[in-house]
Order: C-alpha cells, then structure tokens, then sequence
C-alpha cells in the first residue's frame, strides 16, 4: 500500500476517508476548514503505520482532530505524544506527579476562582499558539480530559492559515516581511512572584518570529502573532504595531475560521500548533476542569 500524502494539497480526502473505513475507522468535519472527529482508533495500544498515516494526515488537514472515549493510560499518551516527536515539559504550568512530559492543565493550581483570583486563570483563555515564546515552539499538543465540569468548558479553536488569507491585501503586504516578539512574561509573569518573573525573563528571554510564516509541511502561510505571547512587532513605529496587532488579533476571532470542541470524558485533541489559535472558555467556575497535555517540541520558525 502507498504512503499516505502528508500534504493537502495532495490530499484526496475521498482516498483518506476509504483508507480509513478499510480500517473500521471514521473521519468526521466539524467544519468544511477546521476540525474533524475520528473514531475507531484504539489508542491505548501502540498505533500501526497505517493508524498512524491516517491519523498524521487527518490531524495535518483537519489542525485539530477529537478522539472520544477513550481512556488512555499514562504510558499510551506518551507513546501517542511521542510519534510526534520529542517531548517538552513546561516552565511554569505544573505536571503530573511522576509524569514530567505530562502538564496538568487545570486553572490556578489548587486555587478557587473568586473575582480577586480570576485574573490568575486567565492564562487558557485567551486567544495563544503554545509556547510561541520560545525559539522553537512546539508542532503538536495532545490534550486529554481528566475531569469536566457539569457544564462549560469547551474550547475553540482558530485556523490562522485562513486568518490569513482572510486579510485585505494591502495588510498582507505590509506585514509579511515582518518580525514580532514573543514574550513569556507578558502571560505566565502574572501567575508568578516577582523574583519567579525574574528568573523567567533570564531563562526565555523575549525571541523574534515572522509575523507570517510558512508550514513546514503543508506550505500554507500563517498567521504568527497571538494575544497571549506577542508583546510588539518589531522595527517599526510603536503606534502602528499597537494598531496591527490590534487588527491581527481580532481576525482570529471571526467565527467562520473557529471550530469548537465539546469535551466529553476521556476525550483527547490532537492539534497542529503550527496552524491554530485555541481558548479555553471560561465558563464554568466555580466547578473545576483538568485537562491533561501533552507537548511536541518544535523547531525555528520560517517564512
Ligand atoms: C491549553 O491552552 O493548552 C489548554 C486548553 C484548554 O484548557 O482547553
């Protein structure tokens, strides 16, 4: 059998959605740009090449794809991490005890929501791409449900290759060649002391992206700069990036470039970082929500 192609522009997603079914396996839309639901896949056990080709392809096409109930162990989510690439801990967002290359998404740990802490967990929602402050963030998260509250909770999710090409010409001309900075301290230094921020500021010391860049493996263009990291675009007049960033980052609110995912129990999302922007909805304090993520490590940004 040929190798799946990886691309979509090669991508005959009627040859996808036939492999798939060969396998007793299911591709869903949610959306004709963004987001897919599969099912049939047992993730528990280590995937086979052909699991894995479909998966891959589904997950570069879809940017986000949700696999529900199941209740994958530790070890399978690592494993399943892992035929991603490596995988990264995380500085300030607490992990799983005994489990570095697992975080525990959950809030302000151990923390309640009062409308003095709030601010604390606005770290998820906000519109971000992960770890955009380092110098290679990460391609993929896998982002597993542990506990869901009785209501709420969702989380959205943004296609910024079609942010981008929804921008007026004249805007994409003006930024394509530029550069942003991406800044750790700009979200997590409020979830931290003062002497915490100053060792992050000397650990991740602020680094420079395109404000578009290419997918590596897709070739789509993207729009790089999200609300959560970018501190400025560089090089230029301090007004007119405050004006451009304002503007950029409000496309990525258009709901016709979002899909948004319902969490059930042991529901998993896998997303390509390179491509999206996700927030996760506030809505459901005072109960509680933990989520449990996986990281894929990166490599530099290009244009
Ligand atoms: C995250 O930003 O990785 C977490 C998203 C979520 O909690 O839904």
């Amino acid at each position: 059998m040929a190798s799946l192609p990886l691309s979509p522009e090669e991508l005959d997603l009627k040859e996808l959605g036939d492999r798939a079914a060969g396998r007793g396996i299911a591709i869903r839309p949610l959306t004709a740009g963004i987001g897919a639901e599969i099912r049939g896949l047992d993730l528990e056990n280590p995937l086979s090449p052909e699991d894995w080709g479909i998966l891959r392809a589904a997950w570069l096409r879809w940017k986000v794809v949700l696999i529900r109930d199941t209740d994958i162990s530790h070890e399978a989510h690592i494993r399943l991490g892992r035929l991603f690439g490596e995988l990264e801990g995380h500085p300030v967002i607490p992990h799983v005890p005994g489990h570095p290359e697992i975080l525990s998404i959950r809030g302000v740990e151990g923390v309640k929501p009062t409308p003095e802490t709030i601010e604390g967990f606005r770290a998820y929602n906000k519109w971000h791409t992960d770890v955009t402050f380092r110098q290679k963030p990460s391609i993929a998260s896998l982002l597993r449900a542990r506990l869901l509250p009785p209501v709420g909770g969702d989380t959205l999710f943004a296609d910024t290759a079609a942010a981008w090409r929804g921008l007026p010409d004249a805007v994409k001309e003006r930024i394509e060649t530029l550069d942003a900075e991406h800044d750790i301290v700009r979200s997590f230094g409020g979830r931290v002391t003062e002497e915490r921020r100053e060792q992050l500021r000397r650990d991740f010391p602020a680094v420079r992206h395109p404000v578009v860049r290419r997918h590596p493996e897709t070739g789509e263009k993207i729009l790089y700069v999200n609300y959560t990291f970018t501190s400025r675009i560089l090089d230029i007049d301090p007004s007119e990036s405050e004006q451009l960033l304002r503007l950029l980052f409000d496309r990525i609110k258009v709901p016709e470039y979002q899909v948004r995912l319902s969490w059930t129990p042991n529901a998993i999302a896998i997303w390509d970082n390179r491509s999206t922007q996700h927030y996760a909805v506030g809505d459901y304090f005072p109960a509680d929500r933990v989520l449990e993520r996986v990281t894929v490590s990166g490599d530099v940004v290009s244009r």
